[in-house]
């Protein structure tokens, strides 16, 4: 799909001539007691619909805070960008206001921790319908409900209707991630940005996440910003890839691309940190106990 992107543009011109998030030299300087860091340095991304776009980067390299500036969840009193942020046509570097009508609507967020995302001491009922009635408000209580179903099904949790009546201690960190995938979900948003969406799940519980959003993005052709430390998920899941260290891109390009011939060092260094998984291997796999877990189906997507 990626290296036919051309004759895709010439095809379906709607999707790539407006994206749905236009990021344009954004830079964000974070105002700590040590000083200021300038913790994003002039970063630029475009992604429309359908597409999933990967930052990538070491721990400490501005991977979450491009994510939070974004989305506007930065506290204003602490942190100072530049550069333009446009959903559709609204610049929200320039109206930091207008990021409330566009948040949970446009674009939703995927946190990275589910364990501590919901609330203890409410339902997985009451906190889907909350978010089902934030976005429509009109919806009487059981239609609210019979929505916050639907969504659960979405997410492929079992017996949707009677999880409702549960809490998040009752639940496994990867179907509280499918709740939250669920929550995300009832804004309708075009976009979703998935901070480490998986980092915090086991790799067989972190394939049927990333299964979720691909056949989600496949249906709805939903946009994904997705960030990650692991080059198994942004080769499984990407479009294309910018490689991020020191608050910069330091390399860009269409998935194939960066993982078949990297030209900069640091990119070489992430990618000799993980296991080589599914079509990108250059020996056939070992099988036998020495195999890999099999965090990401082989075969890939595109
Ligand atoms: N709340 C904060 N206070 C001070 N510095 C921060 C804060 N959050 C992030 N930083 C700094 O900003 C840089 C980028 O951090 P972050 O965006 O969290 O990186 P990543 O998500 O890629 O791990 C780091 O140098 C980090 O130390
Ligand atoms: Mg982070």
């Amino acid at each position: 799909m990626t290296s036919a992107a051309p004759a895709q543009q010439h095809a379906r011109p709607a999707d790539t001539a407006v994206p749905l998030l236009d990021v344009s030299e954004l830079q964000i300087e974070l105002i700590t007691d040590a000083g200021v860091v300038r913790a994003v340095d002039g970063v630029s991304f475009r992604i429309g619909r359908g597409e999933t776009v990967t930052i990538i980067g070491e721990s400490g390299s501005g991977k979450s805070t491009t994510a939070m500036g974004v989305l506007g969840l930065l506290p204003a009193d602490l942190a100072v960008l530049s550069g333009a942020v446009r959903f559709g046509g609204t610049d929200v570097v320039a109206d930091p206001d207008a990021i409330r009508a566009v948040r949970g609507r446009t674009v939703s967020l995927i946190p990275q921790d589910p364990m501590t995302a919901l609330s203890p001491v409410h339902t997985i009922g009451r906190q889907l319908t909350e978010a089902v009635r934030l976005r429509r408000p009109g919806l009487s209580r059981a239609a609210a409900r019979e929505r916050a179903v639907e969504l659960l099904d979405q997410v492929r949790i079992p017996r949707p209707a009677a999880q409702l009546a549960t809490y998040p201690h009752q639940l496994s960190g990867g179907m509280l991630q499918r709740v939250l995938i669920g929550i995300a979900l009832a804004g309708e948003p075009e976009l979703l940005v998935a901070d480490e969406p998986t980092s915090a799940l086991d790799v067989t519980v972190q394939a049927g996440i990333l299964d979720i959003l691909l056949e989600l993005q496949e249906r709805t052709r939903i946009g994904i910003l997705m960030i990650t430390h692991d080059l198994g998920v942004a080769r499984l899941v990407s479009d294309r890839i910018h490689v991020m260290r020191d608050g910069r891109f330091v390399e860009s390009g269409e998935v194939e691309a960066i993982v078949d011939a990297p030209t900069h060092d640091y990119t070489r260094m992430l990618l000799s940190a993980v296991p080589r998984l599914g079509p990108w291997d250059e020996e056939p796999a070992a099988g036998g106990p020495g195999a890999p877990a099999g965090g990401t189906t082989p075969g890939g997507r595109r």
